[in-house]
């Protein structure tokens, strides 16, 4: 794996992926696999999880993180995207990136020449979507589970249903006619589920939902969408996650939401709060799981 665009750059390695954040978990201290190395964290929306994870992250395994608002750099002056990269590239080991355009990151990792990670994009979330998988397996300790992810087919939706079908994991999309994931993505994942023997479907019936093992559901007006908020709240309000959506899963289903979350829109308070919301450990496995990438791209596993 050269650069983290897309979960379809951790094909092959996303079983390590796993088993080194599982070891990285135990022994948060312990592994020192980017001494003296060096991160770039560039925003061009805000974060909380990513930014601290990622520079918790780059502290523990001995390395440091630079926090680069995009704000604050000629890059929000209109320095070119590729000049910008070729430079930053030069001082440091790696570079994680969010972005408005998934085609900017794309741009800035054809000229970078160090490795290059997705924080966030508007097609793909892929250190979340890896997180998850791994906080399913924490919990399920199989990834031969059935995931229903509810609402908004946004970036979120579209990594998990890549990760999901790498990993072997059914995975069923319900959300309104016009908010389905992206179907280049879709027709990715149903190819990686041939393989995996996983199942992939996307619906617009909320009662499929029945039986599964996983609610997941992310915000309605994800970042760069607040012009459509009225629309997006009015066409989605019927694919809320609440307590009679989660009665017709599975009794011993988990809840799961990447954050941040808007209570009373896409799920409740009650809900979120309620003994079956793995959401704080999901959180949590944020560092955990970017560690692991980070010692697999920038150093070399020690562990
Ligand atoms: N889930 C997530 O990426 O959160 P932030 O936007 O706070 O980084
Ligand atoms: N879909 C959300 C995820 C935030 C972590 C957004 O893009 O705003």
């Amino acid at each position: 794996m050269k650069h983290l665009l897309s979960v379809t750059d951790t094909q092959d390695i996303i079983f390590d992926i796993m088993d080194l954040a599982s070891k990285l978990k135990k022994d948060p201290w312990g592994y020192k696999t980017l001494k003296n190395k060096t991160l770039a964290m560039i925003f061009e929306k805000s974060s909380t999880r990513t930014r601290i994870s990622f520079e918790v992250a780059m502290l523990q395994l001995n390395g440091h993180a630079l926090n680069l608002p995009k704000s604050e750099l000629q890059l929000g002056r209109g320095e070119p995207i590729e000049d910008t990269a070729k430079v930053i590239s030069r001082y440091v080991d790696g570079v994680m990136i969010r972005a408005n355009k998934h085609s900017d990151v794309i741009n800035f990792a054809e000229n970078s020449n160090k490795p290059v990670i997705n924080g966030l994009t508007n097609l793909e979330h892929p250190c979340q979507a890896l997180t998850d998988i791994f906080t399913i397996f924490q919990y399920k300790k199989t990834y031969k589970v059935h995931l229903a992810y509810f609402g908004d087919g946004n970036n979120v939706c579209n990594s998990l249903l890549l990760a999901a079908s790498l990993v072997g994991m059914d995975m069923t999309v319900i959300s309104p006619v016009g908010y389905e994931p992206d179907t280049g993505i879709v027709d990715q994942a149903k190819e990686y589920a041939l393989k995996s023997g996983s199942k992939i479907k996307i619906t617009n019936d909320i009662s499929k939902v029945h039986g599964v093992d996983v609610v997941y559901t992310d915000v309605w007006v994800s970042m760069g969408d607040e012009t459509e908020a009225n629309q997006r709240l009015q066409m989605l309000r019927e694919y809320q996650v609440n307590t009679s959506i989660l009665n017709l899963a599975n009794s011993r289903a988990i809840v799961m939401h990447c954050l941040p979350a808007k209570r009373g829109q896409e799920i409740t308070d009650e809900v979120m709060c309620s003994h079956q919301s793995v959401i704080w450990d999901q959180a949590e496995n944020r560092l955990h799981v970017q560690k692991a990438i980070l010692s697999l791209l920038l150093g070399k596993d020690q562990g």
